[in-house]
């Protein structure tokens, strides 16, 4: 019985995860926290983590119906991530594991979005083909076991969640972005503005987004204020399209390369209706299994951290005490 614990952007997160099975997972978002400011601010985060860590583990632990004593080993997310959050979470999972003379496991957050397929229901078995695209990565994962994942493709600048933020403000909408371009982009014409896919010629599997967020102020700017007023339904409509074509897009390529029996997503803009449906559609085609995991499971929490983990080797007491978070 593995206790996880995640704090590597603005969750503070922790769960009770047995043998794939989730016992407890708790998440408190700090998004309204962050929202004033139209993005994550990391002090603010890690100052949060710090008074939610403790309140939390305890949540996971009573949910779970276990106390410490009944937790094999401590999971935690050593990185990457904001450092300030990170430290929060490895600090606490290191003083709880060392009070217990627990094992200690460390947790690659991305291999943390890949092991959410392995949770029940349903796990996945590798070897699979994953699309991770989240607030802070975009990436084409290869896994061909449990016990990490083989980095096919990723962004060269903005993650696709980055990109998705920055558009919402530039069009006057609500943080975090994506929920709002995709309720606004639903009134839309998704051919209303060219926006461009950036790469598409490229023969490469890596993403970029900074040329369409570039293309995106530029056509804002030429509408001005009541321009933009007018057309932000276009404006959101056509932005998630080429979001979604340039996802889409080096998924196929990655699929015509590789002998990918599956196809899972994950990180939060897997939660976009027209992104699930684009890829819904692709596996069909293809004949491949397509894996969605829950929403709550997409975006960050620590039962992805404690799936992970329960394919990794456990650091023994002490060993661990000289870790220190990984940016
Ligand atoms: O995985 P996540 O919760 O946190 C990070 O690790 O970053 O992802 C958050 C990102 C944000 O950029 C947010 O705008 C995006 O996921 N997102 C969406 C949707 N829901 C959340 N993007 C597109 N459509 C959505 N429905
Ligand atoms: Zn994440």
């Amino acid at each position: 019985m593995i206790l996880a614990i995640e704090t590597s952007c603005d969750d503070t997160c922790a769960a009770v995860v047995d043998n794939g099975r989730i016992a407890s997972n708790v998440i408190s978002s700090q998004a309204a926290v962050h929202a004033a400011f139209g993005g994550v601010v990391p002090e603010v985060a890690a100052r949060h983590h710090l008074e939610l860590v403790n309140p939390i583990v305890d949540a996971a632990l009573d949910q779970a119906g276990v106390t410490l004593g009944d937790v094999s080993a401590v999971a935690v997310t050593r990185g990457p991530g904001l450092i300030g959050a990170l430290l929060v979470g490895v600090s606490t999972a290191k003083a709880l594991a060392a009070a217990r003379e627990l094992p200690m496991v460390e947790v690659d957050h991305l291999h943390g979005h890949v092991a959410a397929n392995f949770l029940e229901p349903d796990p996945l078995e590798p070897p699979f083909l994953c699309l991770i695209a989240s607030g802070g990565h975009t990436l084409l994962a290869g896994v061909t076991d449990r016990r990490g994942f083989e980095t096919l493709g990723q962004t060269l600048d903005d993650a696709a969640g980055e990109a998705l933020d920055k558009a919402a403000r530039v069009l006057g909408l609500g943080y975090p972005g994506g929920p709002e371009i995709e309720r606004v982009a639903a009134d839309g014409d998704p051919g209303a503005f060219a926006f461009p896919v950036a790469m598409a010629r490229d023969p490469g599997l890596d993403f970029s987004f900074s040329g369409l967020k570039t293309a995106l102020v530029y056509a804002a700017r030429d509408l001005g204020s009541g321009g933009i007023a007018e057309r932000r339904a276009d404006l959101a409509a056509s932005f998630q399209a080429a979001v979604v074509e340039q996802l889409t897009a080096k998924l196929e390529r990655a699929l015509d390369r590789g002998d990918w029996p599956a196809v899972a997503l994950g990180g939060g803009v897997a939660a976009n209706g027209l992104l699930r449906e684009r890829v819904g559609e692709i596996c069909g085609e293809r004949g491949l299994r397509l894996k969605l995991v829950a929403r709550e499971l997409c975006t960050d929490n620590a039962a992805m951290i404690g799936a992970a983990a329960e394919g990794l080797d456990p650091a023994p007491h002490p060993a661990y005490l000289a870790w220190d978070a990984k940016v």
